[in-house]
C-alpha cells in the first residue's frame, strides 16, 4: 500500500532502525526494489529525481509504482528526491507522490525556509509528508555538483531553527557523506549527528550519499538518530556491472530480457543486503 513517510519514519526512529530510500528509473529498478523489500517484509521508499522524471515520464513512473504498491503487502512511499523547486514538488504531490523532498538548501537560509514552508503547506493539506535539507553534501546528484571544498556540515542550531521555521517532517543533514562514488573511505561526524538528534529528537534524520558507506558506519549512524538512508549509486553499480559482465560473457546474445533480468536480480540482492544492515526487515 502507498502511505506517506510520517508514521513509517516515526516508527523507525522510535524503534532504532532505518528505512531504505532507493532511486528508481524504469520498470526493472521498481520491480527489483519491490521484490527485495517484499522478500524482507520491510517498508520501502521508492525515489524519483527530476532526471528520472525526464527520462521515464512522471505519469509512467507513478502508474508503475501505484500498481506495484497496490499488489504488495508492505508500506510503500513514493518520494520526490531532491526536488529543486516548489513547482515540481507541487506537480509530484498532484500526481500522487506521498512524500516530497524540497531541496533548496543551496539558497540563503531565509529563501530555503520560504520555499520549504510553501511546500509544507501544500503537502500537509493533502496528507503528504515533506523532507528538506540544511547544509551541503559534496558530490554529484541528479547532475548537480557540489565540490568538496563547498560542502558544508549541518550545524546543530541551524537544524533546530530550520525544523521550527518550516514544519518539515524529516531532515536531511550533511555529516560527511557525499553523493556518487567515494574516492577514499567516507568519515562521518557521529558526534555532530548525535548532537543534532538530541536537539530535535522528534524529527527523523535522513542520510543522503549512503552508497559506499561501510555497514558499521551505517549501523552507528542509525544508533545515533538516522531513520532514512538514501541509496542510488550502489544500485546503479550492481546493475551495470552485472549486465556488462553478462554481455561480455555472451557477446552474441540478443536476449534483452536475460540481460536486463540479470541486472534486476543484482539490484534485488543489493536491496536485501541493505535492508539487513538497516534493520528494517520484518517491520512492514
Ligand atoms: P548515493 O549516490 O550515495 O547513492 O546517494 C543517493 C542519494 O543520496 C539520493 O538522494
Amino acid at each position: 500500500m502507498l502511505v506517506n513517510a510520517k508514521q513509517v519514519l516515526a516508527a523507525a526512529s522510535r524503534e532504532g532502525y532505518a528505512v531504505g530510500h532507493f532511486n528508481i528509473n524504469n520498470l526493472e529498478t521498481i520491480q527489483a526494489i519491490m521484490s527485495g523489500a517484499t522478500a524482507k517484509k520491510s517498508p520501502v521508499i521508492l525515489a524519483v529525481s527530476k532526471s528520472a522524471i525526464k527520462y521515464a515520464g512522471l505519469d509512467n513512473l507513478v502508474a508503475l509504482v501505484r500498481l506495484a504498491a497496490q499488489k504488495a503487502d508492505i508500506p510503500v512511499i513514493l518520494n520526490l528526491d531532491h526536488g529543486p523547486s516548489v513547482e515540481l514538488a507541487r506537480e509530484c504531490i498532484d500526481a500522487g507522490f506521498t512524500n516530497v523532498m524540497i531541496d533548496t538548501s543551496g539558497l540563503p537560509y531565509a529563501d530555503n525556509v520560504a520555499a520549504t514552508r510553501e511546500v509544507v503547506a501544500y503537502a500537509h493539506e493533502r496528507g503528504v509528508s515533506v523532507e528538506a535539507e540544511i547544509g551541503a553534501l559534496a558530490g554529484t546528484e541528479d547532475n548537480i555538483s557540489v565540490a568538496e571544498q563547498d560542502a558544508r556540515y549541518t550545524k546543530v542550531e541551524e537544524a533546530v531553527s530550520f525544523v521550527a521555521d518550516t514544519g518539515i517532517d524529516s531532515l536531511a543533514i550533511a555529516i560527511g557523506t557525499a553523493h556518487g562514488v567515494y574516492k577514499g573511505e567516507p568519515r562521518l561526524d557521529f558526534d555532530r549527528l548525535l548532537a543534532i538528534h538530541q536537539a530535535i529528537p522528534e524529527t527523523p534524520l535522513v542520510l543522503h550519499g549512503s552508497s559506499g558507506v561501510p555497514a558499521e558506519s551505517l549501523r552507528e549512524a542509525i544508533k545515533r538518530g538516522i531513520a532514512k538512508i538514501n541509496i542510488d549509486t550502489d544500485l546503479r553499480q550492481a546493475f551495470l556491472r552485472t549486465i556488462n559482465a553478462k554481455m561480455n560473457a555472451e557477446p552474441e546474445s540478443v536476449d534483452l530480457r536475460a540481460i536486463l533480468g540479470a541486472g534486476r536480480e543484482a539490484i534485488q540482492h543489493t536491496i536485501e543486503a541493505k535492508i539487513d544492515i538497516f534493520g528494517s526487515a520484518g517491520r512492514a
